[in-house]
């Protein structure tokens, strides 16, 4: 186990910790990945409570976030807006099933050890970054540590797990290596912005040479792009933007091909008829065997669920480079490294 303690600490966007406090997790990660394969004991949350509170459906997170806290001795609870009252902002519209997030987080701070939450997209009204402002109230009123499992601007565990698969998969040193996360045609436009945010955020903080590839009109947010770059600079990485998939593929040795929505950052509504029309403009940005040849024998990633024959096709994505099953796999083994730093 790692010695740097991060007992206490929020876990909401890797931009609050530093590359040393994220490399300790990850370490800590890899090491209870080990005893998890030996089926050695590792009960370092031994008697602790984990409270989830998911706005949002979930195979991966929920499962793993679970799975995690019985592998380490705790336990984890399932919690639905709507099944518990839902948890609301000051200010939201206030029927009888609400209850002030001042109040959950305070409740349920003397019930746990800490608290995570899913929100994103319909349940926010896809108002960008309302989400964020939710977790963030629950992190102001509550006295244990706060762990967002997704909002509508970070995805900062599934960040962890992906980058723990380019460690196992490439080197633990990832220094240099060209990461191209590139936007990817799906059918449905209500894909948030987390996964590519994070991504290109924790690959910057690696050292790595970052790609963001995408059709003109599907920016990302201009502050996240700006924390990209700056952690490039400071880590000895590169940033680039490329409109044109094939190019961007070029010498990668990771590919990450997604669908993430057309959302204006700056507070106006989201347009989902402009979203669909960017999206069936653009069905030519899929993952195929011919572009994967284009690269440096790259590995395939994706969070999933993903939208087959539409963001990739079967032969990729079932194909000799996918690592999507070890990559969902080390959902669980990232989150047990950093909730043992956090809440241990
Ligand atoms: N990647 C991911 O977060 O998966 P779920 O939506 O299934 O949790």
């Amino acid at each position: 186990m790692s010695s740097t303690t991060l007992r206490g600490r929020d876990f909401i966007t890797w931009l609050d910790f530093s590359r040393d406090e994220i490399e300790a997790m990850l370490d800590t990660a890899h090491d209870l990945k080990r005893k998890f394969i030996r089926r050695e004991p590792h009960k370092v949350l031994d008697g602790q409570t984990l409270h989830m509170m998911f706005y949002n459906s979930s195979l991966r997170t929920r499962n793993s976030f679970e799975a995690g806290m019985t592998q380490m001795g705790g336990h984890a609870h399932f919690l639905q807006p709507g099944a518990v009252y839902t948890p609301a902002l000051k200010g939201d519209e206030v029927a009888y099933s609400t209850e002030r997030i001042s109040d959950v987080a305070r409740v349920l701070a003397e019930m746990g050890d800490a608290i995570a939450i899913r929100i994103y997209g319909k349940p926010t009204g896809w108002e960008y970054g309302k989400g964020d402002r939710i977790v963030r109230e629950f992190a102001k009123w509550s006295k244990i540590p706060v762990i967002n499992m997704e909002d509508d601007i970070y995805h900062p565990c599934q960040a962890l797990a992906d980058v723990m698969t380019m460690q196992e998969k490439l080197s633990n040193n990832l220094q240099g290596k060209k990461f191209v996360m590139s936007w990817a045609y799906s059918g449905s436009v209500a894909k948030p912005l987390a996964v590519p945010q994070s991504a290109i955020i924790s690959a910057a903080m690696m050292g790595m040479d970052v790609t963001l590839a995408h059709p003109k009109g599907l920016d990302l947010d201009p502050r996240i792009l700006q924390a990209t770059k700056d952690l490039a600079k400071k880590n000895g990485g590169a940033f680039q933007i490329s409109h044109d998939m094939d190019d961007s593929f070029k010498d990668a040795v990771v590919v990450y091909p997604k669908a993430w929505t057309v959302q204006a950052t700056d507070g106006r509504a989201w347009d989902e008829a402009a979203a669909k029309e960017i999206f069936e403009a653009n069905k030519d940005w899929i993952c195929t065997q011919d572009k994967m040849e284009l690269t440096n024998d790259a590995i395939y990633m994706h969070c999933l669920p993903a939208d087959r024959d539409m963001e990739v096709t079967d032969e990729v994505i079932d194909g000799p480079s996918s690592v999507i099953i070890e990559e969902a796999a080390n959902r669980l083994h990232a989150q047990k490294g950093m909730m043992a730093l956090i809440m241990g």
